[in-house]
């Protein structure tokens, strides 16, 4: 453990400006700092660093923090580790506590496992260059498949020799632990693991002594990277035709690598997947590397699994276009229809493209020119909705009852979708493809989507339209959804960390002898809080109520605590909402010069505070007085009804008053 006056030390050494420009070209813009931002690809800047606030903040991808969260989040360090990273830049010395024996295990073993990992692929790569074995049967398939040698050397794909112990008494020859060899798959401990090592027809135990396998052996390697282009695990292929043997197989879960968060692919393709603004998905390795070598690099692989939600949001962070392409002779197109839908439920656009009969993005990139390739691809895409909606229409052929159903199938699909204009698009669509009138399918969809909002729980009790008005039910989902005080409670907490500390006199009710009040210096916090407690008003939201819960008890101790003092927290998400907050368009003013017409906040800061005291505390009546309507709809016994309207209407009045009382409070 770093104590903590040595990370308040480290804090006020490290300056972000120079933090970040260890990997982003900065200019000057004003008092701040652009350039081009590092956790996303852009050609026009629109990373900020502040060097005044101590953050930096990219309004591309909403990335933002301070210098130590900068380095976990680009560097993947854990927050002790970027730490002892700034302590070293700055010179600074730091004494450590002892960690906890679980301290140190978890620090570790994320880092040993990249570290082992990482060995790993640099050892499968040498025995592919370098031994004879690797060159002449792992190199030899690569090139028989036409894999060319740049892009080997891209993929950093390998070879596992043909032994059964090579690769894990390499590793402990090099230093390595066995406890990571295990827990990353690469070996496969006899004492502990429950898998069965005994693989393609050999003996468990090559010899007596050994008390461990390698998981690869004889085995053409394909490193799996995450999004930050570092090793994480292996798909090892086999290179013998008989069926008895896994094509594949794969590391296992572990905590560096979680199959269903992974994309093959994701850190070579995200580049280009942002620049076309489309993403391509295959099923597996080679289809991958195939596409790359035909010169298409926006192309992923599920790996062999189903499409998670995981891996959908993955791709979401660099484009909302999906184009998933289809072996001709997949058997599975129809059991992919579920994974579909989830894309279609994360608003997402989803087209399909189906190969040939018989081939594969990977026969097929090697069948045709790279222009070939790319035509096909433009030619053929079908959005999904309509693909499905034809393949299906096919198998209907003049059965009623069949239509009927799949009618309701597709309509189901685009019930999913949560923008109504892609909705109304596609019911067009449909209601060509399948001839039916579009009424028709307007109905069901109203119906599916009426029976979904009430699974979600719109109140049985609340009479339902006699119209099919679908948006109607929204709107007033929406309304029982926003009945908190959660823009209010942000507004608050807002001006606390941006203006907590700033001073501001105001009446007190005392008089001096000319029966003027007497004017009292305050702390903008002070201020906050005291009218907040005047009428016991609670937080709801847990992230706020902390960061107030913070400035009510550093102001028992007479202290006002400043932004940094949250920018700078160990709670990164308290950390994260300040830099967000601190970032908002108000405080940024000075920020884009061309923005000349927001009005600086300071200049206004009587009106805002006022507005945000009296939009919290009326929002929290509201939310009273909401709840009673709620129990009154419910027909309560006559005597409760009484004791709720009388409660109902001293909350009205109360409204009323104080907003005379915070008139006189406040505003000057
Ligand atoms: N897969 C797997 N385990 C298997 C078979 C397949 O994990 N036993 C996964 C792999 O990620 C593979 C993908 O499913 O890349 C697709 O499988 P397949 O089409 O059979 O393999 P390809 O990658 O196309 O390999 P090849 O072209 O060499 O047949
Ligand atoms: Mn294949």
């Amino acid at each position: 453990m770093i104590h903590k006056e040595d990370i308040d030390k480290i804090f006020e050494a490290a300056r972000v400006e120079e933090v970040v420009a260890d990997y982003v070209t900065l200019k000057k813009r004003g008092v701040n700092l652009i350039g081009l931002c590092p956790f996303h690809d852009e050609k026009t800047p629109s990373f900020y660093v502040s060097p005044a606030k101590g953050i930096y903040k990219c309004f591309g991808c909403g990335k933002g923090g301070n210098p130590v969260n900068f380095l976990m989040e680009k560097e993947q360090m854990s927050y002790p580790e970027a730490l002892r990273h700034l302590a070293r830049k700055y010179n600074i010395e730091i004494t450590e506590e002892e960690e906890t024996p679980e301290q140190i295990q978890s620090n570790n073993d994320r880092e040993s496992l990249f570290v082992v990992s990482s060995f790993a692929q640099k050892h499968f790569t040498e025995n592919l260059s370098n031994s004879d074995e690797g060159k002449s049967i792992g190199l030899g398939y690569f090139k028989e498949r036409g894999f060319r040698e740049d892009i080997v050397q891209k993929f950093q794909l390998g070879y596992s020799i043909n032994k059964r112990t090579a690769f894990t008494d390499a590793a402990l020859a090099a230093g390595h632990k066995f406890e990571y060899l295990a827990k990353s798959g690469l070996a496969i401990d006899f004492n502990k693991d429950e898998e069965k090592p005994a693989e393609e027809n050999e003996p468990a135990h090559p010899s007596s002594e050994k008390k461990y396998v390698d998981r690869f052996w004889g085995r053409v390697m394909f490193p799996v990277h995450n999004i930050s282009g570092r090793v994480i695990a292996f798909g090892g292929r086999t290179l013998r035709t008989d069926k008895k043997v896994a094509k594949y197989i794969n590391s296992p879960e572990m905590e560096i690598y979680h199959k269903s968060d992974v994309l093959y692919g994701i850190y070579f393709a995200k580049k280009e997947i942002i620049h076309s603004d489309n993403c391509f998905l295959v099923e597996g390795y080679t289809d991958v590397i195939s596409m790359h070598q035909a010169g298409i690099e926006n192309v992923v692989a599920s790996s062999g699994t189903s499409l998670t939600v995981g891996q959908i949001k993955l791709i979401r962070r660099f484009s909302n276009n999906i184009t998933i392409l289809y072996d001709g002779d997949n058997a599975g197109i129809k059991a992919s229809f579920r994974g579909i839908d989830l894309i279609l439920e994360e608003g997402m656009n989803v087209k399909v493209l189906l190969f040939p009969d018989g081939e594969d993005p990977d026969s097929f990139s090697k069948r045709v020119s790279s222009e070939e390739l790319k035509t096909f691809i433009k030619e053929n895409s079908k959005d999904f909705i309509s693909f499905k909606t034809s393949l299906l229409m096919g198998e209907v052929q003049n059965d009623p009852i069949k239509k009927a159903q799949l009618i309701k199938e597709i309509v189901e699909s685009i019930a999913l979708i949560p923008e109504a204009i892609y909705r109304s698009v596609y019911i067009k669509e449909c209601s060509r493809i399948m001839d039916v009138q579009e009424e028709v399918l307007l109905n069901e969809l109203n119906k599916i989507r009426r029976k979904k909002f009430n699974e979600k729980g719109i109140p049985a009790s609340q009479p339902s339209p006699e119209t099919p008005n679908i948006e109607e039910l929204e709107e007033e989902k929406r309304e029982t959804n926003t009945v908190n005080a959660e823009h209010q409670e942000r507004d608050i907490i807002r001006l606390l960390i941006n203006y907590g500390n700033k001073i501001m006199q105001v009446d007190s009710d005392d008089v001096d002898e000319d029966g003027k009040p007497i004017q009292l210096d305050i702390s903008i916090a002070g201020l906050i809080i005291h009218e907040l407690q005047h009428d016991d008003i609670k937080f709801e939201n847990p992230l706020y109520k902390m960061v107030y819960d913070e400035f009510v008890s550093q102001l028992e101790k007479d202290n006002v605590p400043d932004y940094n003092f949250f920018t700078n927290h160990e709670n990164t998400e308290i950390c994260e909402l300040t830099v967000d907050l601190v970032s908002s368009p108000y405080s940024l003013s000075n920020w884009e010069q061309h923005s000349i017409f927001i009005i600086k906040e300071e200049d206004i800061l009587k009106t805002s505070l006022n507005n945000a005291v009296y939009a919290l505390k009326s929002r929290k009546i509201e939310i009273m007085i909401h709840d009673i309507q709620k129990q009154l709809k419910e027909n309560p016994p006559e005597e409760e009804m009484m004791t709720l309207m009388q409660t109902q209407y001293s909350l009205l009045q109360a409204k009323k008053e104080f907003n005379k009382l915070l008139g006189r409070i406040i505003v000057k």
